[in-house]
């Protein structure tokens, strides 16, 4: 796909998962958030439409791969495994994954290793790799890690006790626990360190430098920032 066909096509289409506040997330019936304005900003770049498509974040990468979307853009943390499936622009947020707990349960990240412990993920993102990974379960299979369509679903279930925590990334653990003060809390503690970036089909280097201007020019100009800010509840 070059640059000449998206601007003869007069759209872009960006796939996204929008249960992820304040990255994406549905507002008035519409996705919203920072992915959302950035990639607005992408497309008023090429001069083109943008088409947002919500779907199940295990999709993402595969309707990117199929041509099905233009780019991906859905807080994805850069990670080995997906290099090999699809190419990322240059990291625009450093993020890192958290847990949510019920309030003043006490549950500590070391009690999250205990079999029978259940611990709630969205399917597919870094937070289930973290949970079935060696620092907690130390098991691909566990079944104490229970995977959601998304964080904002387990974490109605964290709250009606049917798991012990949600591992999240960092601004959407915060907003979910924002969203129920009276019932959740954040353990303090970064368990990861990762970073963010738009993917693109392997090989479609013509768009991922224009996906990459226009990240660079956002960040320079201190608009990411600015659009978390604003996509963050008071
Ligand atoms: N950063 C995590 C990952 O890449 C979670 C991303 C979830 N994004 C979403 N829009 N639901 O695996």
């Amino acid at each position: 796909l070059t640059l000449e066909q998206i601007k003869a096509d007069g759209k872009i289409i960006m796939a996204t998962n929008a249960g992820f506040p304040p990255f994406e997330y549905i507002k008035d019936n519409a996705e919203a958030g920072v992915d959302v304005d950035i990639a607005a900003e992408i497309a008023k770049d090429l001069g083109v439409e943008l088409q947002v498509d919500d779907m199940d974040f295990n999709a993402i990468i595969p309707a990117v791969q199929n041509g099905k979307a233009t780019f991906g853009a859905a807080g994805m943390t850069v990670n080995e495994e997906r290099k090999q499936q699809v190419d990322f622009s240059i990291e625009y947020v450093k993020s890192a994954q958290y847990v949510i707990i019920a309030k003043g349960s006490g549950t500590t990240v070391d009690s999250l290793k205990e079999a029978g412990v259940k611990i709630g993920v969205q399917e597919g993102t870094t937070g289930q790799f973290y949970a079935t990974g060696e620092d907690i379960k130390n098991d691909e299979a566990s079944e104490d890690v229970l995977s959601y369509e998304n964080a904002l679903i387990a974490a109605q279930d964290l709250m009606n006790g049917r798991v012990s925590a949600v591992i999240i990334d960092k601004l959407p653990a915060e907003s979910i626990v924002a969203a129920n003060p009276d019932k959740l809390e954040l353990i303090p503690e970064a368990l990861t360190e990762e970073s963010y970036a738009i993917c693109v089909k392997k090989g479609n280097t013509e768009l991922l430098d224009a996906i990459n201007a226009t990240l660079t020019r956002l960040i320079e100009e201190g608009k990411i920032d600015e659009f978390v800010i604003n996509h963050t509840a008071a």
